[in-house]
């Protein structure tokens, strides 16, 4: 691209574009980037800049850009047959072939696959899913929907509720009444100094049971958690921590439901975080790396017993009232057929378990003496750092310094995307899994130079 077509792009995004999560007032004089051409792990800019995506765009081009197989996958459904709807019964042969390969892939038995855009919609639609669950089966007051602050579950009226990140909150008169929030599984920031693993999890568990009960258990229907909070600051939870909040939910007969958008297929060495985190949801989300990003693709994937209950429902109120014009769009379902099928064949995870071992060996060497990192984080191939004032009894950074994003900005000035994650100063690490050896070392290690430049250049450290 000529210099003068990249001012003029930039220009014009400017100009017209509406930027999702920007600071728009500060775009409309400042401008950002503008990504032209992908290739593997790296991506080019409109001035030919070349930059390493250390986070896979937005946590989900998990086989990478470019990819010739996934195109042609692509290329080969929209010359056969590039579009037909599925409501009213109808549908097109890749809907039955998907959801069965997602069936079988689910690491919990589970029933049917409904399939939205985003994984903002696929929530909001599990939200209406348990709320004619409840409808049907006689509980119309069990409708509250549990999530943890910190969590991203999306931007939809619901979803943006459920997100517990106040900034989805702010201005939009969200969350909805049915929302509420208890603490997430943040080892630095909620633990109690001494407390074990086991220990902080039963806590978190007790205010679970504790937030039922003043609720009102028939109130409640459903907790909404990822394997991993993603968004929310890479957050691992202690293994102690499904098992418990499993205990209460069914102790109270809520639904669970995984919000497996990030983690689903692979990115954390098994096929799902369920697997590793010993969930037993009723409820799975499912999007971004069901296609790679290639497409816009998400679902629902609902167990037997939700499933049985809408089917009769579906009798008592007539037809599912819910679904979308590209509901498992042909396209979008060759692509993800095509991705799973090469997750399982290349045998990713195993690729994610050792990039992931990489990842964190570096992520150690690098930061684990660095005086402004509170903690490093991580599980297969994602990871993050956390940054704070003060290392020995952990203190976070005001806010207004902006940290975090001002040396994501100097990392991708560098050449490599991190990402600086909205809740307290993380930066984020989660690249395409094919991510070489070399290319991880020089995403962590230009990291490590973004970290030591804008700290000595803010005076957090000599
Ligand atoms: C765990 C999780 N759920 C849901 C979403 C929302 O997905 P989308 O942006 O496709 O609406 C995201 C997006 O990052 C996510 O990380």
């Amino acid at each position: 691209m000529s210099l003068s077509s990249s001012s003029s792009s930039v220009e014009k995004d400017k100009k017209y574009f509406f930027h999702p999560f920007t600071a728009l007032k500060a775009h409309e004089s400042d401008g950002g980037k503008i990504i032209v051409e992908g290739k593997g792990s790296t991506l080019t800019d409109s001035q030919g800049n070349k930059i390493l995506d250390g986070m896979a765009g937005l946590w989900c081009v998990n086989l990478g850009y470019g990819n010739t197989e996934l195109a042609g996958a692509i290329d080969a459904q929209v010359k056969k047959l590039s579009y037909y709807h599925s409501f009213s019964g109808m549908g097109t042969d890749l809907a039955g072939q998907l959801s069965e390969q997602i069936i079988n892939m689910c690491p919990v038995p589970m029933s049917k696959v409904f399939f939205g855009n985003s994984g903002s919609d696929a929530n909001d639609t599990n939200v209406k899913i348990v709320w004619f669950y409840n409808n049907a089966i006689g509980r119309p007051n069990k409708k509250k929907i549990i999530s943890r602050t910190r969590g991203y579950h999306g931007v939809t009226i619901m979803s943006a509720g459920l997100t517990g990140l106040k900034n989805l909150h702010d201005g939009f008169d969200l969350p909805l009444s049915t929302v509420r929030h208890v603490r997430p599984p943040h080892r630095l920031w909620e633990k109690a100094p001494g407390a074990t693993d086991a220990q902080f999890a039963q806590t978190l568990a007790d205010e679970l049971e504790t937030l039922i009960l003043a609720e009102g258990p028939d109130t409640v229907a459903a907790f909404i958690a990822e394997p991993i909070q993603a968004a929310g600051g890479v957050i691992v939870p202690p293994n102690e921590y499904f098992p418990a909040i499993t205990k209460v939910l069914k102790k109270y007969d809520i639904l669970l439901i995984a919000d497996e958008v990030v983690t689903g297929f692979g990115r954390l060495g098994q096929m799902f975080g369920t697997e590793t985190f010993a969930m037993q949801p009723d409820i799975i989300t499912i999007a971004k790396g069901l296609t790679s990003a290639y497409i816009p693709l998400s679902g629902s994937v609902v167990s037997e017993k939700i499933w049985s209950v809408l089917r009769d429902g579906s009798v008592q109120y007539g037809a599912f009232g819910h679904g979308y014009t590209y509901s498992a769009h042909p396209v979008a379902a060759a692509c993800a057929l095509k991705n799973l099928e090469i997750i399982k064949r290349d045998k990713l995870t195993e690729t994610t378990t050792k990039q992931g071992k990489l990842l964190h060996e570096l992520l150690q060497n690098y930061f684990a003496n660095h005086p402004l990192v509170g903690e490093i984080r991580g599980q297969g191939l994602i990871g993050a750092i956390e940054l704070v004032a003060n290392k020995e009894t952990p203190k976070p950074f005001d806010p207004a310094l902006k940290v975090a994003p001002q040396m994501a900005r100097r990392s991708m000035e560098l050449g490599v995307l991190t990402r600086a994650l909205p809740a307290s100063d993380t930066l984020s690490f989660s690249p395409p899994f094919i991510v070489t050896d070399s290319e991880l070392e020089v995403i962590v290690k230009t990291v490590h130079q973004a970290v030591n430049e804008i700290g000595k250049e803010l005076g957090l450290y000599s």
